[in-house]
């Protein structure tokens, strides 16, 4: 099954209570929430003060993606603060392993991500431990930019290797995802689609997310 994370980055921020809940109703699996520190990233966006707020507004997983330098150092805030989904950047992180073992060991979801140009090896070996994968489809920082077509090749690698071992984890796609480059994704063994844009900037989210869930699942 599928799964589609609307990224809340190009939401309505003066009222990401309703909106939301309207993707919620729409039929969202996970609400991807993009924090940005101006420095591993060139744009400021929230941090764990808005999870906190949007918490109890859903009952979704909150997919919480950190593209934030020495991200160790706010791991408790996000827990705190009610993530379900911690996500760091390898770019960002000196020991990855201990960073990724922490958050296990704390009850939540795991994730590793990888920019555009970050060899799909260097996540090669922890994949095992991973709960989800994420590979950058943009170079983050902004909403609205073109897919990367050649990130597609990395998930088939990574697809080939988690079909060897049996793994469990999850393969995310981040950036440009909309129809048609969706159903690109879903064939070489994407499992969640983030979708800022695409979803929340269509006059009828309910629409742009089923188009895009049955691009994927075609
Ligand atoms: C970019 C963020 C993405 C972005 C996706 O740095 O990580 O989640 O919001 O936005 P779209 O779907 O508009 O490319
Ligand atoms: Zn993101």
């Amino acid at each position: 099954m599928k799964k589609i994370a609307p990224s809340i980055l190009s939401a309505d921020f003066a009222n990401l209570e309703s909106e939301i809940k309207d993707v919620e109703k729409a039929g969202a699996d996970y609400i991807h929430v993009d924090v940005m520190d101006g420095h591993f990233v060139p744009n400021i966006t929230i941090g764990p003060l808005v999870v906190k707020a949007i918490r109890p507004v859903t009952d979704l997983p909150l997919d919480v993606h950190l593209m934030i330098e020495e991200p160790d150092r706010y791991i408790d805030a996000f827990i705190d603060a009610g993530a379900d989904i911690i996500s760091v950047h390898v770019e960002a992180c000196d020991h990855l392993h201990r960073t990724i073992m922490e958050i296990k060991a704390k009850g939540k979801k795991a994730g590793a991500v990888i920019n555009p140009a970050t060899p799909v090896e260097m996540v090669k070996p922890i994949l095992h431990e991973l709960d989800l994968l994420l590979f950058m489809t943009v170079n983050p920082g902004f909403g609205g930019q073109s897919f990367i077509p050649e990130v597609l090749e990395k998930v088939k690698q990574a697809d080939e290797w988690r079909k060897k071992d049996n793994l469990d984890v999850e393969f995310e796609v981040d950036g440009g995802i909309n129809a048609i480059t969706a159903k690109e994704c879903a064939q070489a063994g994407v499992d969640v689609f983030v979708a800022g844009n695409a979803i929340f900037n269509q006059p009828n989210r309910k629409e742009a997310l089923k188009t895009i869930k049955s691009a994927a699942e075609e």
